[in-house]
C-alpha cells in the first residue's frame, strides 16, 4: 500500500451550542463530541490518512468555567483509556500534542500509556493537541532552534512537525482560533457549519473531495500535485 502523506487537521467546534440547542448541558456535547471523535478516526483510517490532528483543548479553553474544564479534561483521560487499545488494533500511532505541564497527573499517565501502547503503529498518526497554543508551540521551538548552532527554517519545520495540507473547522465559525498556524501556512480550509457531534464519515468524505479540486500552487504557477515526483520537495523549494 502507497504510504499517504495527507495531513488533515480538524478544529472540533461546536460542542456546547449542539447541547444547549437540544436543552442539555454543554458537556453532554463534549460526550457526543468524543463519539464523533472514534467515528472519524475510523473513517480518516479508511480513506488512507497519513496523519490526523484533532484540537481537542485551546490554550484559551482554560478561561472556561473550572466545571467544564474538568469535565473536558476527564473525558480525555477515558477515552484514552478505552480507545489506546482500539488504535492499536488499527495501526493507529497516538500522540498527544500541546503543554503537558497544567495536565493532572492521572491524565499524564493515561497520555505515557496511550503513546507507549500505540508507538509502534504506521497505518495513521493520530495527534490529538490539548492545552495547545500555534504561537506558543512556535516560540517554544524557537528559543530550542536558537539554542543550537545552524538555526534554519528546515530546523523549525521539522520541530514543528508536518504541514497541514487540509484544514476543517466544524461549528460555523471561520477562524484559527491559535490552531497549528505555522504549519497551515499552505492549508486547505474547509468550513463546515456541522457542529463536532453530527460530523460523521460523509463529511469527512465531502471535504476531501472539495480539497481534492484545490489547485495548490505554493506560491508558484504549477499545480503541485501529492502524486508529483518529489512534490514535496517543491513544496519546499
Ligand atoms: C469545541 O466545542 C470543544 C472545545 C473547545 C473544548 P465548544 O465547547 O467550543 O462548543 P461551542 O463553540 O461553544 O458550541
Ligand atoms: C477552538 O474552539 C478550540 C477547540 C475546538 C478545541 P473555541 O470554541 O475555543 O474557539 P473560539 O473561542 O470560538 O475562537
Ligand atoms: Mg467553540
Amino acid at each position: 500500500m502507497k504510504k499517504s502523506f495527507l495531513h488533515i487537521a480538524i478544529i472540533m467546534d461546536g460542542n456546547g451550542r449542539w447541547a444547549t440547542s437540544r436543552g442539555l448541558p454543554r458537556v453532554a456535547g463534549h460526550r457526543a463530541g468524543a463519539d464523533a471523535v472514534r467515528r472519524t478516526v475510523e473513517a480518516a483510517v479508511e480513506l488512507q490518512v497519513g496523519t490526523l490532528t484533532l484540537y481537542a483543548f485551546s490554550s484559551d479553553n482554560w478561561r472556561r468555567p473550572i466545571a467544564e474544564t474538568d469535565a473536558l479534561m476527564l473525558l480525555f483521560e477515558a477515552y484514552l483509556h478505552s480507545e489506546a487499545v482500539r488504535c492499536l488494533s488499527n495501526g493507529v500511532r497516538l500522540e498527544v500534542a500541546g503543554r503537558r505541564d497544567r495536565l493532572s497527573s492521572d491524565l499524564l499517565a493515561a497520555i505515557t500509556v496511550a503513546e507507549q501502547t500505540t508507538a509502534q503503529c504506521e497505518r495513521m498518526l493520530l495527534r490529538i493537541a490539548v492545552d495547545y497554543s500555534g504561537r506558543d508551540e512556535i516560540l517554544r521551538a524557537a528559543r530550542a532552534a536558537t539554542s543550537f548552532s545552524g538555526f534554519s527554517r528546515d530546523s523549525l519545520d521539522n520541530a514543528l512537525g508536518p504541514d497541514v495540507d487540509l484544514l476543517i473547522r466544524t461549528g460555523g465559525e471561520r477562524r484559527l482560533s491559535d490552531f497549528l498556524l505555522w504549519q497551515s501556512a499552505y492549508a486547505e480550509l474547509v468550513f463546515t457549519p456541522v457542529m463536532w457531534p453530527d460530523f460523521d464519515a460523509p463529511d469527512l468524505e465531502a471535504a476531501l473531495a472539495d480539497f481534492q479540486l484545490r489547485d495548490r500552487r505554493f506560491g508558484g504557477i504549477q499545480s503541485y500535485s501529492d502524486d508529483s515526483p518529489g512534490g514535496r520537495v517543491f513544496q519546499r523549494l
